[in-house]
């Protein structure tokens, strides 16, 4: 069966509130997966938890639509799956360009759920939010992909700029971002191509993948979730549904599913 977001279909701003919005209000409008929004620049980048997002040009800043494969006798995948999955894919592509620049590929790390560190700090972000179009509501995921390319984190506000870094940081050079975007979309093709087929039984692989990568595991994250007073734990691995298990300080584990877990340095 062919992958039903194989043909990319790019549209191109120069500067726009959020690429996740204008996603949405395409998905809402019945655009086809595969759809592509791409910006040179954003001014209202929104990250997970309500965080603004830094945008100036020289980032690669995009939202990819996807729509699930209705398949009765399948599991669709909800948001959680392909949150895992586009942190795969971009930390992948991001090794391989890497590798291509001279640098480790291994220096590539994983936080949760899918930012992508280097020592620590934030190379890239993703933002997967649901939208629905139709009489029948039918649900679409946004995948928001932010990727510090070009552009300098060292000239972001406090406190961002000091747990940021962009690829230009790293190698001193230029890196064209026509090729990131060519790349970042291959690497979601593949890695998100089992989820959107339906197969969940590959999803392990995936979930393999993440953990080759983890950053968190062995070391104290501080947990939030809403409404409940956080808590540091150890973070230990991570399950079958892609949700993190945690020991807490009372040697408990938990598992955590969409509250944020992050480093603490
Ligand atoms: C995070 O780590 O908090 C997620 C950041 C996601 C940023 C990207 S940039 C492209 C897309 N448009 C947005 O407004 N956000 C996402």
């Amino acid at each position: 069966m062919p992958n039903p977001c194989k043909n990319y279909h790019i549209i191109r701003h120069e500067t726009v509130g959020s690429t996740n919005d204008e996603a949405r209000l395409l998905g809402e409008g019945g655009a086809a997966c595969g759809t592509v929004v791409v910006a040179g620049e954003q001014t209202r980048g929104r990250g997970r938890r309500g965080h603004a997002w830094a945008s100036p040009r020289g980032g690669l800043w995009m939202s990819l639509l996807v729509r699930v494969k209705e398949k009765k006798e399948k599991t669709e995948p909800g948001v959680a799956p392909l949150t895992i999955a586009s942190g795969v894919a971009v930390a992948e592509c991001l090794a391989d360009i890497f590798s291509e620049t001279g640098l480790d590929p291994a220096r590539v790390r994983l936080g949760w759920p899918n930012d992508v560190l280097i020592e620590d700090k934030k190379i890239a972000g993703i933002l997967c939010e649901t939208c629905f179009s139709g009489p029948a509501k039918k649900p679409s995921i946004v995948v928001g992909i932010g990727v510090n390319i070009n552009n300098r984190a060292s000239l972001f506000p406090p406190p961002i700029r000091d747990t940021s870094i962009s690829l230009i940081e790293l190698t001193g050079v230029e890196y064209s971002l026509e090729r990131a975007l060519e790349k970042t979309l291959a690497s979601l093709e593949n890695t998100l191509e089992p989820l959107l087929l339906g197969e969940a039984e590959r999803s392990g692989e995936i979930l393999a993948r993440w953990k080759e990568r983890a950053a968190l595991f062995g070391r104290d994250v501080r947990i939030q979730s809403p409404g409940t007073p956080p808590f540091t734990a150890v973070a230990c691995d991570i399950d079958s549904a892609g949700r993190l298990l945690v020991k807490d300080a009372a040697g408990r584990r938990r598992a955590i599913e969409f509250d944020e877990a992050s480093l603490i340095r």
